[in-house]
């Protein structure tokens, strides 16, 4: 039983393979948070652990003990205004301007299995016996409202997954200023902070910093995304820890809209996580009988390194979030028709492309932004789904039916929440963006975003996708969002519920995802914004795989998913092989390298394969030969990392996967820059069983496992001799292979 109760001491344990999480019910009656790390033996109490320290300058909760401060006690979910000064997990105004509240323990359950999030994607349990559910009730007498606080413990994958549920049972108005989704105090705060930052076409960069006194917070304001700024990730690092050892807890929030994430560290060290909604322009008016359901945040604790951290939320995102028959199908090769053609094409140029695709092994092909009204540039068209007879006159039926003659499947790009100034849609329902009364609302890419916190505006959408998907044989959606939000607002809403807007927004667009995903269950979806701006867990419930990012060089694509790595699956991360000189940063790369950063991915082209030459043709054909060969391994295997494009002087990036059964393997060295004269190179591997005896594609003797985790794969006398192994922007690839 992974979740233990002692009512004695009215402790808590939450147990999984690895992991011990402890709190307490404190005396009075709030929770106090004892211990977060490596796995305890389960005791009939853990009392003793609990820390409580007497300092003199503070306030106290009770008359007669002025010991008992809430300041000095490490809290499970914080409360305001009621002896602890540091930010709280909540804050609730109530009718008479009151902002103070003591949510009560108030009884508590424990069931198998995990319960589904109203409206909200979440990770899940295929069967009870995966996961065990605590479910604690909070109670504040005068309001009558209660707090459900929910952990979920998947005992196998070693994560543990909570959220909070804000319920009004009184019949006064209660509003949200703050609901976050988890908090947890930490003894100490001798850590590195560890976020993933960036902006457009250099999304998700690993950033390092030593916690300091203080707030020390990422997050987003930008409403339709969790944007490429920060990710809604961080985790807390012991200063050893590397990518292969030491300590590290990881926090991964499954939302895609403005979230906060932060440490705050106190006067005493003590660092206390939180994590949720950004309560910055959020607000929520909850009703007489209303509830509040935040977002799910998922706490993996690893003494593994980062690694180890990384390889939990790999396979728990890619087995109990990811969800549909794509989640476990080898996903397709595909080829995208943007950076061939953008906007200027017609049938016979796809069919073209198509044609050729297909005898070079690629096994879908994806029509891109352009194929709707009169979108013939960005400044037109959004909202009005309607094909483009101009440039495909047999209609995306007629076409997808030629693509599928030709032996491809057939995909096709959408952007669904948004519409251009210049269609028809706007002009018939201008009330239907998001905006705010008398204020001009601003445009970005030449487009508004439609306001889908409005049930009219996502069902005319869902109608309008349904009458195409209804009608061709469709097999693919790239799901785009490009712009962020501004001037929040919505004519349909109150003036007190304004500042619920973003997040009823995401909620319309999980509803949308919802009823299109549930309708066309054979339908693969990727999502994209403008990139990589909505790389979060709460997409990859929908959509199995994203767009990385819209910088498709390979030598860029090191660090983006390198970072991306470090909660996400290979197999949520697509990756295309694009032409040179590269449309981002104009370099020049080998096919070869292009095409050993993509494989690390869920692969696909990019390009006009009718230009290409026979030459470069023929190697595409290898290429795809041998991703199909191995894509299982890459899909689903236990991914590493091995040096890092972040650390020294980021010159080397080096990772593998390796095959459940340790049988199989594929890492890959790149370096950026050659170097003169240079130093001599090894490349040690991780993750192989040491007594198995690997051949290594290429190399004509045979390693051991040992030898291959320890002693490494020399680079220069053994394997590259004769190759240009110190040229700029060259990698190579070892493929690894079980020897009886
Ligand atoms: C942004 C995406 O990231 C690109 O891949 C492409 O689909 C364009 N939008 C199309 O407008």
């Amino acid at each position: 039983m992974p979740i233990f109760f002692n009512k004695k001491t009215r402790e808590f344990h939450l147990q999984a393979k690895n992991v011990s999480y402890i709190f307490t019910v404190l005396e009075n009656n709030q929770l106090g948070h004892i211990y977060y790390g490596r796995k305890l033996t389960h005791r009939k109490s853990f009392s003793h652990l609990y820390t409580i320290q007497k300092k003199t300058y503070t306030a106290a909760v009770f008359d007669d003990d002025l010991t008992f401060s809430l300041d000095t006690i490490k809290q499970e979910f914080p409360s305001y205004g009621t002896t602890d000064f540091r930010e709280p997990a909540f804050q609730i105004l109530q009718e008479n301007g009151s902002r103070i509240t003591q949510f009560q323990y108030n009884g508590h359950r424990i069931f198998p299995g995990k319960i589904k999030l109203d409206g909200l994607p979440a990770t899940y349990a295929e069967q009870e016996r995966e996961a065990t559910t605590l479910e604690i009730s909070l109670h504040d007498h005068l309001m009558d409202a209660e707090i459900i606080l929910q952990y979920t413990v998947f005992e196998q994958f070693n994560a543990i997954a909570r959220n909070a549920k804000y319920i009004n049972h009184g019949k006064e108005n209660l509003i949200l200023t703050r609901a976050m989704s988890a908090s947890v105090d930490f003894f100490d705060a001798d850590f590195e902070m560890i976020h993933l930052s960036g902006s457009w076409g250099r999304e998700r960069y690993v950033i390092t910093r030593k916690l300091a006194p203080g707030i020390q917070s990422i997050s987003s304001t930008r409403g339709t995304a969790s944007g490429t700024g920060h990710n809604p990730f961080l985790a807390l690092k012991r200063p050893g820890t590397n990518e292969h050892q030491g300590e590290v807890y990881g926090f991964s929030l499954v939302y895609s809209g403005n979230f906060l994430a932060q440490v705050e560290v106190d006067p005493y060290d003590v660092a206390r996580v939180s994590i949720g909604i950004n309560p910055f322009d959020f607000q929520w008016l909850l009703e007489s009988k209303q509830s509040f359901q935040t977002p799910e945040v998922v706490f993996v604790y690893s003494d593994q390194g980062m690694n180890g951290m990384s390889q939990v939320y790999h396979s728990l995102y890619r087995t109990r979030l990811a969800k549909g028959i794509w989640r476990d199908k080898e996903r397709p090769v595909l080829i995208n028709n943007w950076e061939a053609t953008y906007f200027n094409f017609n049938e016979e140029k796809i069919i073209e492309i198509a044609r050729v695709s297909k005898e070079l092994g690629i096994e879908l092909f994806v029509l891109d932004d352009g194929w709707f009204g009169q979108r013939n540039n960005a400044k037109t068209s959004l909202g009005d789904w309607v094909v483009n007879k101009q440039k495909l006159p047999n209609g995306i039926a007629g076409l997808a039916k030629k693509i599928n003659q030709l032996g491809l499947y057939f995909g096709l790009w959408f952007e669904p929440e948004m519409v251009s100034k210049n269609s028809l849609l706007y002009k018939k329902h201008p009330d239907w963006i998001i905006q705010v009364p008398n204020r001009k609302p601003s445009q970005g890419r030449n487009q508004y975003v439609l306001d889908f916190s409005r049930k009219e505006v996502v069902d005319y959408i869902y109608y309008s996708m349904v009458k195409i998907l209804g009608t061709a044989p469709i097999s693919y959606i790239k799901w785009d969002m490009n712009r962020y939000m501004t001037e929040i607002g919505s004519v349909n809403l109150p003036a007190n519920r304004q500042r619920e807007v973003a997040h009823r927004y995401i909620l319309g667009v999980y509803n949308l995802y919802e009823r299109l995903t549930s309708e066309f269950p054979d339908i693969l979806f990727e999502s994209c914004a403008g990139g990589g701006a909505r790389f979060d867990p709460g997409m990859l419930y929908y959509a199995p795989q994203t767009w990385t990012s819209d910088t498709t060089d390979a030598i860029e694509r090191l660090k983006i998913q390198y970072g991306t790595s470090m909660v996400y699956p290979l197999s949520s991360m697509s990756a295309h092989v694009t032409a040179v000189p590269n449309h981002q940063v104009g370099r020049i790369t080998s096919m070869e390298t292009r095409a050993n950063a993509a494989y690390f991915g869920i692969f696909g082209y990019e390009l006009d394969v009718t230009k290409m030459s026979l030459e470069e043709k023929e190697k595409i054909k290898k290429q795809i030969a041998f991703y199909k060969e191995n894509r299982g391994l890459f899909q689903k295997g236990t991914f590493f990392r091995l040096q890092s494009p972040f650390e020294k002087d980021g010159n080397v990036t080096s990772w593998i996967v390796v095959s459940e059964d340790q049988k199989e393997a594929a890492a890959c060295r790149y370096q950026i820059l050659g170097k003169p004269n240079a130093r001599y190179e090894r490349l040690v591997l991780k993750g192989l069983r040491k007594d198995y005896k690997y051949k290594i594609e290429g190399i004509p003797c045979f390693f051991y496992g040992d030898e291959l985790m320890n002693a490494g794969i020399y680079l220069d006398n053994v394997v590259l001799a004769g190759k240009l192994q110190y040229c700029d922007f060259t990698s190579q690839i070892f493929k690894l292979s079980y020897f009886e």
